[in-house]
C-alpha cells in the first residue's frame, strides 16, 4: 500500500515575549505534513529549519510528562500525542497554533502555570495516612479498591482541562477540574484517612464543586481519559455522605433532581428552578422557562407533572444507585 502524498499545511503560530512585546502577532508556517506527523513534529520542524525563536514545551514525546499541552483552533491537546491528520480532517488545512491561556502566555507557546499549581495544592493531593515508623508489612490495596479510583491516577496534570474550562474562565477562584480529579483519587484512596479537610477545602462556595456547569469540555478535552466531571460528580455524593452540604442553590438543585426523577421519572425544569432558587431568585429565569413552556421543553403546571409509564422500575433504579444523604 503506498504511503499518503505529504499535505502542505499553513500553522498559524501565536507569538508573543510578556518581556517585551504589548500585543500578540500571529505568524504562519507552511509546512508539508505527512500521515505520521504530531503537532509537536511540526513545531520543532518550525524551530529547527524556519525560525529558531519560536518557543515552546516538550520533554518525554510519549503523552506522559503533561507539559506540551496547547490548543489548536480552540481546542487543547497533548502536542506529541495529536496526530495532525486528524486536525486537518476537522478544522481544513489552516491550523491556528495558541498557549493553552492568551491571557497566561509567557512566552509564544509557553504559560505561567502558577495558578494551576496553586489549586492543585489546596485539594491535599497527596496521601494522608498514619503510617508506623517500622511497619512489618505492606498496606495491602485489592483490586477492587484500586478501581474505586476511577483511573484518576492517570492524571498527567497537563491543564487541558483547567484551560478549557468554561468556570475557571469567567471565575477565577474557580478550583477546577484537574485539581477535583486529584483530590477525588486521594479522597477515594482506602489508605487515606484524612477526616473532612479535604471535602471541605472542595465544598466552599464560589470555589468548588458546586460552581461547575456540568459543560463536560473537561472530559472532552482530557488526552488520558481521566474524565474529571464524573470525579466532581462523586466529590458531590462525598460531600453529602459525609453530611457536609451546606443548604444552598446548587445543592437543593442536586436534591431537587433526584427527587424529580423518582416522583416523575423525568425531570420537572420548572419544580427544579423554583426549589432550587428559592424566593425571588426564580425570577430571573423567567424569559427562559417562558421560551422552554413555548418549546415544550417544561410544564406549565407543576402539580400536574406527567409520569414515567415505567415508575417502579425508576423509583428502584434511583434508590439502588443513590447512597448520598440528601
Ligand atoms: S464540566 Fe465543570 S469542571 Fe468540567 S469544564 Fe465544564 S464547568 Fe469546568
Ligand atoms: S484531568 Fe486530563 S486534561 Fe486535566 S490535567 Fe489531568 S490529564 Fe490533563
Ligand atoms: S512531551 Fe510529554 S506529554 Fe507531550
Amino acid at each position: 500500500m503506498s504511503a499518503r502524498p505529504s499535505r502542505k499545511v499553513t500553522f498559524k503560530v501565536f507569538r508573543f515575549n510578556a518581556e517585551t512585546d504589548y500585543l500578540p502577532t500571529y505568524i504562519n508556517y507552511d509546512v508539508d505534513v505527512t500521515h505520521e506527523n504530531v503537532v509537536l513534529d511540526i513545531l520543532t520542524h518550525i524551530k529547527n529549519e524556519m525560525d529558531g525563536s519560536l518557543s515552546y514545551r516538550r520533554s518525554c514525546r510519549h503523552g506522559i510528562c503533561g507539559i506540551c499541552s496547547i490548543k489548536v483552533n480552540g481546542k487543547a491537546i497533548l502536542a506529541c500525542k495529536q496526530n495532525v491528520d486528524q486536525l486537518i480532517e476537522t478544522y481544513g488545512t489552516e491550523l491556528t497554533i495558541e498557549p493553552l491561556s492568551i491571557k497566561r502566555a509567557m512566552k509564544d507557546l509557553i504559560i505561567d502555570k502558577e495558578d494551576f499549581w496553586v489549586k492543585h495544592a489546596m485539594v491535599k493531593p497527596y496521601l494522608d495516612a498514619d503510617v508506623e515508623d517500622k511497619p512489618e508489612n505492606e498496606h495491602f490495596v485489592t483490586p477492587a479498591q484500586v478501581d474505586q479510583l476511577l483511573e484518576a491516577d492517570y492524571c498527567i496534570q497537563c491543564g487541558a482541562c483547567h484551560y478549557s474550562c468554561p468556570s475557571l474562565e469567567i471565575n477565577e477562584q474557580f478550583i477546577g477540574p484537574a485539581a477535583f480529579a486529584a483530590g477525588f483519587r486521594f479522597q477515594a484512596d482506602v489508605r487515606d484517612n484524612q477526616d473532612n479537610e479535604r471535602l471541605n477545602a472542595v465544598n466552599q462556595e464560589g470555589s468548588g464543586v458546586w460552581d461547575c456547569v456540568k459543560c463536560m469540555e473537561c472530559a472532552e478535552v482530557c488526552p488520558k481519559g481521566v474524565n474529571p466531571i464524573e470525579k466532581i460528580t462523586k466529590l458531590h455524593n462525598m460531600v453529602f455522605e459525609a453530611g457536609l452540604a451546606k443548604n444552598n442553590i446548587a445543592t437543593r438543585h442536586a436534591v431537587y433532581f433526584k427527587d424529580s426523577v423518582r416522583k416523575h421519572g423525568q425531570l420537572d425544569e420548572a419544580g427544579l428552578v423554583i426549589y432550587s432558587e428559592k424566593g425571588y431568585g426564580m425570577y430571573k429565569h423567567m424569559k427562559v422557562g417562558m421560551q422552554m413552556i413555548a418549546k415544550g421543553k417544561a410544564h406549565v403546571n407543576i402539580f400536574n407533572v406527567p409520569k414515567s409509564d415505567k415508575m417502579d422500575e425508576i423509583k428502584k433504579l434511583v434508590d439502588s444507585c443513590s447512597t448520598a444523604k440528601f
